[in-house]
């Protein structure tokens, strides 16, 4: 059977790919859960330096698959996409992301915990909460407007406008925008091969260094913005833009 999350060793570092191509890589319940456990995992073995997030040279991932929201959404704190925030903010390898394609919703606000984001130039990246009745995840409603300032925080969280992986570059929330996806995969395996083969201890503190303003903040933050995104799931706004979306005539 395939692997909706594959799970590679290349000597240190780790690559969790999302595998689920003909739903654009989008994360149920038990990908999620995978993902949580190999993070976990990864950072209990001393062997493993750096970890690797990607998609194909095609899509990252289109979000969270919408037909699990419908019918099992999570319903507190220990649901699998609480878990799998929680390994990603708590890891203390270092974390570098390769997105090409789509990067949708939690594609998206994952890529802020990440420590190398390398991007491809086409890439879309998007938030679409408020426009299928949510509101923002895992952090971001704190470090969009940090990173961005108000006014685009605001454009992309309440209006839900979509960027490019150029943009993104440009804009500080990725390290380089490549040509191309298989450019992409290349520059982001080159990192973190370059991460694994330096001091794994002085690479951890430097992180942790890194990661340490405002930790406690983004902690309560996450929690909060979660609890609130469960009650909008079950909201009337929330099931009709979500029940939208899964009716949507495709072409076969
Ligand atoms: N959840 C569940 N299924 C999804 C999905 C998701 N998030 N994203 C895509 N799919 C499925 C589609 O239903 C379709 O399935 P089908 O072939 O059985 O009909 C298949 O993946 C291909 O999707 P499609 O929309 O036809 O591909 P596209 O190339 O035209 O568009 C996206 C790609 C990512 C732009 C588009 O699929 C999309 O917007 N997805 C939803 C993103 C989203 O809102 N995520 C949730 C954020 S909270």
């Amino acid at each position: 059977m395939t692997q909706a999350i594959v799970v590679e060793r290349d000597g240190a570092v780790l690559t969790l790919r999302l595998n689920r191509p003909d739903k654009k890589n989008a994360l149920t319940r038990e990908m999620y859960g995978q993902l949580a456990q190999a993070l976990e995992q990864a950072d209990a073995d001393a062997c493993v330096h750096a970890l690797l997030i990607c998609g194909t040279a095609e899509c990252f991932t289109s979000g969270n698959d919408i037909a699990d929201f419908l019918q099992q959404p999570p319903e507190d704190m220990s649901s699998p996409v609480f878990r799998f925030m929680r390994s990603l903010l708590e890891c203390r390898k270092p974390v570098v992301a390769a997105v090409a394609g789509a990067a949708v919703g939690i594609g998206t606000t994952l890529l802020l915990h990440c420590d190398l984001v390398y991007v491809s130039r086409d890439a879309r990246l998007r938030m679409p909460f408020v426009n299928l009745g949510l509101s923002p995840e895992f952090g971001s409603s704190l470090l969009l407007p940090q990173l961005l300032g108000p006014a685009r925080a605001a454009q992309l969280l309440l209006l839900g406008e979509g960027f490019s992986g150029e943009q993104a570059a440009a804009w500080g929330l990725a390290n380089a925008a490549l040509p191309e996806g298989v450019a992409t995969l290349e520059a982001a395996r080159d990192a973190a091969q370059r991460l694994a083969a330096l001091a794994p201890a002085a690479v951890q503190d430097s992180k942790r260094l890194l990661k340490a303003p405002g930790r406690e903040q983004l902690r309560q933050v996450i929690e909060d913005e979660g609890w609130l995104f469960i009650q909008r799931l079950s909201s009337s706004e929330a099931v009709a833009a979500l029940s939208g979306f899964m009716n949507k005539p495709r072409s076969p």
